[in-house]
């Protein structure tokens, strides 16, 4: 048998282990893998390459992706790109295909399994926004090496008696802002998923600084301030699957000119941005990783195909990609109470 992998979308920690694991499962039941570059674009321009144990050994700890990633989207001209990934498909001999991405690359795959494409998803994100999965893997270490840039802005803030703002990635889902914000210490937490009350927002900051002599406010890239925000949508720059360009709304400089003027205590705004996407996987996502991609190989050689390897409480198990993609993981309300027990 020939395997072919992909790894599309944002990268993140855990990517490259988990080839490893789908590299290393698939000796066990003497499969070839073949990695196809630069994600869904290697696919529509045969671009591969070979992955054996060698590579494998590799990539133990390694960020990023040996693969390369995109976020080419070959149902964005459907007619002309949809063909030739079938084309390429055939003439590299696959017998199936491992996506591992978030859910534009899984929902692509979706697409392709309803085409007649054997293929079986892995997914991930830093953003932990995917359906059907406990977790992804990446969101450990995005809020992780979040969490140590809070701690540096605690010890400069409290030096200078002032208000840090920490703008985390995450798009639509507050996740990432949440756990850094809730395990970091923050003070004030904005999320996309609940709206933004700057009254609210700085008689609470006032108090802290007060009571401590500094604050720490965790924002997500993806809040909206007003409604307005929301309409001026469609005015955005986007992406390939239609995603606004969320670095460019500069949340995080605009709190802190707002929390100023209101407070009238200084602020200071970070962005961590991509920093959160590179470097070693933490525990946590290395056996995740390895885990979903023994496991996609595992529904491979089952002949499982349309499925995505998730995790489900402490166990590996599958869900069809069609459930996996339905709809988006979302900071529910019983996340957010509990956030908010720490903001005192
Ligand atoms: O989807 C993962 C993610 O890191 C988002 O959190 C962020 O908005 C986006 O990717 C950034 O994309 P890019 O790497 O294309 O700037």
């Amino acid at each position: 048998m020939k395997v072919g992998v992909l790894t599309g979308g944002g990268d993140c920690p855990g990517l490259n282990q988990s080839i490893r694991g789908i590299i290393l499962r698939s000796l066990d039941y003497g499969i070839e893998v073949i990695g196809l570059k630069n994600g869904w674009a290697g696919l529509i321009k045969g671009l591969t390459m070979s992955l054996d144990l060698k590579t494998a050994d590799e990539i133990i700890s390694k960020g990023g992706t040996i693969l390369g990633s995109s976020r080419t989207n070959p149902f964005k001209k459907e007619d002309e790109m949809v063909p030739k990934c079938m084309e390429t498909f055939k003439n590299i001999g696959l017998d199936a295909l491992i996506a591992i991405g978030g859910d534009d690359t899984l929902g692509v795959a979706n697409k392709f399994y309803k085409k007649g494409l054997k293929i079986v998803g892995v997914p991930k994100t830093m953003d932990n926004d995917l359906s059907a999965t406990d977790y992804t893997f990446g969101f450990d270490s995005a809020a992780t090496i979040a969490i140590d840039a809070v701690e540096r802005l605690r010890d400069t803030g409290k030096s200078h008696h002032r208000i840090m703002v920490l703008e985390v990635m995450g798009r639509h889902a507050g996740w990432v802002a949440l756990f850094t914000g809730i395990a970091g210490g923050a003070d004030w937490i904005l999320i996309p998923e609940q709206k933004v009350n700057f009254d609210e927002m700085c008689t609470h900051l006032k108090k802290v600084w007060e009571r401590k002599g500094y604050g720490i406010v965790v924002v997500s890239e993806g809040i909206e301030f007003s409604e307005e925000d929301e309409e001026d949508e469609e005015e955005q720059e986007k992406d390939a699957f239609g995603h606004i360009i969320l670095k460019k709304r500069a949340v995080a400089v605009t709190l802190e000119k707002e929390i100023e003027k209101r407070t009238g205590i200084e602020a200071r705004s970070s962005v961590i941005g991509h920093m959160q996407r590179g470097g070693s996987p933490t525990l946590f996502d290395r056996i995740l990783s390895l885990r979903v991609g023994v496991k996609a190989v595992d529904l491979i050689k089952e002949g499982k195909f349309g499925m995505m390897a998730c995790l489900k409480g402490n166990r590996i198990e599958a869900v069809p990609l069609e459930q996996a993609v339905a709809k988006l993981k979302t900071v529910d309300e019983e996340w957010w109470s509990f956030a908010k027990v720490f903001l005192k």
